[in-house]
Order: structure tokens, then C-alpha cells, then sequence
């Protein structure tokens, strides 16, 4: 596959259905986790814009586990998170999805970029643990629904596969 097809002026409920299937295919038959994610984010962030989407994956470091950036499109950002901290953390410690519709009013929020006004954060469980989190930075206060909960579960399940 070497291009995204999403059709024009369609509702983000569409524009997830249409590019559900397409994700599925990209990664289908390759193994490399970086690649998979790598693809991932760019045919995210080339369907539904948004500021900033990628992954930040659950590493050893020195003493104890914490977030480390890893494939993403948008502007540079902060390269790695403690457990609890920040939105990021926050999914990763309560093993659930964090949808903030104002980055200001969620304590201890890490802005990476100023522009952010809204963010959702998805936990990739594998086994029961957390491996990975789906970062999305919106520009837009509120930007985020229901809707993106639902598609972005479904999203999280076929990166739990390639983890
Ligand atoms: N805002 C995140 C940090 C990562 S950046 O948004 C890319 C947080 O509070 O965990």
C-alpha cells in the first residue's frame, strides 16, 4: 500500500471507518514493531490531521520503567515520562483511556508544545500490563468524543498485536 484514501469532507466517524481496515493492512505481514508504528502514525496523522500523534512505549531504564518517545508525526516533543505523570503517565498507571478536553485544567498535564488545547491518551495493554501508550494532541479545546474512544480501542487492539 503506498497511500491512505479517505474521502473528502467526511464526518471523523468516516473518516475512522474508512481508514480502519487500510491501518490493518499496512501492518499486515510486517513483523518490525518501528516500522508498523512508524506507518501507523503517518496514515493517522495524514486521515484525521490533528497537532501531534505517536507512541510512547514502556522501557527499562536505570532503576525503574518509564515512557520513552517513540514513532510519531508532528512537532518534536518531550522524549520521556514517569509512571503517573502527566496525561501519558496517567493512562499508563490507571490502565485506562484519559480524554482531556482542557490540557489546563488536567493537573500535572506535560505540555510538549503550547498549542495543545485538548489530548487523548489510549494504554496498549499487552498480557494485563501496559506496553505502550497512543498519544493525540489536538490544537482545537473539546476535540475529542466518544466517537475517537470507540475507534482509537479498536485502533489500540491492532497495536497490541504487533507489540
Ligand atoms: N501532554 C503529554 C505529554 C506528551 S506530548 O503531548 C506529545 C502528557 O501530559 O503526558
Amino acid at each position: 500500500m503506498e497511500s491512505i484514501a479517505i474521502p473528502a469532507q467526511a464526518s471523523r466517524k468516516e473518516k475512522y471507518e474508512a481508514l480502519f481496515p487500510q491501518l490493518a493492512a499496512l501492518i499486515a505481514g510486517e513483523k518490525d514493531c518501528i516500522a508498523n508504528l512508524s506507518n501507523l502514525t503517518a496514515a493517522l496523522k495524514e486521515a484525521l490531521g490533528f497537532l501531534w500523534i505517536g507512541f510512547y512505549l514502556v522501557k527499562k531504564s536505570d532503576s525503574a520503567e518509564e515512557l520513552v518517545l517513540g514513532p510519531f508525526q508532528g512537532p518534536v516533543a518531550c522524549t520521556r515520562i514517569a509512571f503517573g505523570k502527566g496525561v501519558c503517565g496517567a493512562a499508563w498507571k490507571q490502565k485506562q483511556i484519559m480524554l482531556v478536553p482542557d490540557v489546563e485544567k488536567f493537573p500535572g498535564h506535560i505540555a510538549c508544545n503550547t498549542a495543545a488545547r485538548s489530548e487523548i491518551v489510549v494504554p496498549i495493554l499487552k498480557n494485563g500490563a501496559v506496553v505502550a501508550v497512543l498519544d493525540i494532541d489536538s490544537h482545537l479545546p473539546g476535540d475529542f468524543s466518544e466517537t475517537d474512544i470507540e475507534w482509537l480501542q479498536k485502533i489500540s487492539e491492532l497495536v497490541e498485536e504487533i507489540l
